[in-house]
């Protein structure tokens, strides 16, 4: 469970301060596949950013499992994220040089899992995203919603309980998109919490709950298909 509570973000800019967000409320309950929705520029990334602890707030509370995570140093910030949070972009960021198999083995260095459990956890991850096929392929000789897949079982790689996607279908021709967040959509069913970030309202009405962000503040809440018109 995370509650956010009048988050803020800011950044100077010469004598004036750009705002990112500017007092947002937020709370994801275990189970939930959250979208967050808004025009370019509305603050959805900048939210995600704080929900993962990639950055932290300029002012707010955030709990998470109940310990609060606003203020902490950054050792203690890369440990959290790295129990809790699994990412995936709207580029991929899949390293080049290493095979998919590699690229899911990576992470699991950080949270000092065992040598020899890496592989076989990394098989069956590429497995459950349906790429155990292509276990020795390089990035650049998968499709992009392959690439995508492989991103998404190296983002699961130290079995956190949330899931981050900023875009995770931009990149992506529509139907390939489209079979990523069905895949989202079942990983939500065994258990994994998401947040994801689109653009595509075809898309957000796919989750559980979605969040419409303009002007750093949430505009209001709804749940998808209970209305058809916004
Ligand atoms: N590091 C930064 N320094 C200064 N301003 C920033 C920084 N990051 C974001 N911003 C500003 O904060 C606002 C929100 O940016 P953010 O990236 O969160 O938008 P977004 O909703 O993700 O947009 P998009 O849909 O284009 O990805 C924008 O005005 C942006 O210019
Ligand atoms: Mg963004």
């Amino acid at each position: 469970m995370m509650t956010l509570k009048n988050i803020e973000k800011s950044w100077p800019r010469g004598s004036e301060t750009v705002k990112g967000l500017a007092g947002v409320d937020l709370e994801v309950t275990r189970g939930e596949f959250v979208t967050i929705m808004g025009p370019s520029g509305s603050g959805k990334s900048t939210l995600l950013h704080i929900v993962g602890l990639i950055d932290i707030p300029t002012a707010g509370s955030y709990e998470l499992e109940g310990r609060n995570v606003a203020r902490l140093r950054d050792r203690e910030l890369a440990r959290i994220r790295c129990r809790h949070f699994g990412f995936i972009f709207q580029s991929f960021h899949l390293i080049p040089e290493l095979t998919a198999l590699e690229n899911v083995t990576l992470p699991m260095g950080y949270a000092n899992m065992p040598k020899a459990r890496r592989p076989l956890r990394a098989k069956e991850l590429l497995d459950r995203v349906g790429l155990g096929h292509r276990m020795n392929h390089y990035p650049s000789t998968l499709s992009g919603g392959e690439q995508q897949r492989v991103a998404i079982a190296r983002a699961l790689a130290n079995d956190p309980g949330f899931l981050l996607a900023d875009e995770p279908t931009g990149n992506l021709p529509t139907e390939t998109g489209r079979a990523i967040v069905s895949l989202l959509g079942e990983l939500n069913k065994e258990g994994l919490t998401i947040v994801m970030v689109t653009h595509d309202a075809a898309l957000g009405a796919l989750g559980t709950r979605s969040v419409r962000i303009r002007d750093g503040l949430i505009e209001g809440a709804r749940t998808p298909m209970s209305t058809g018109i916004e």
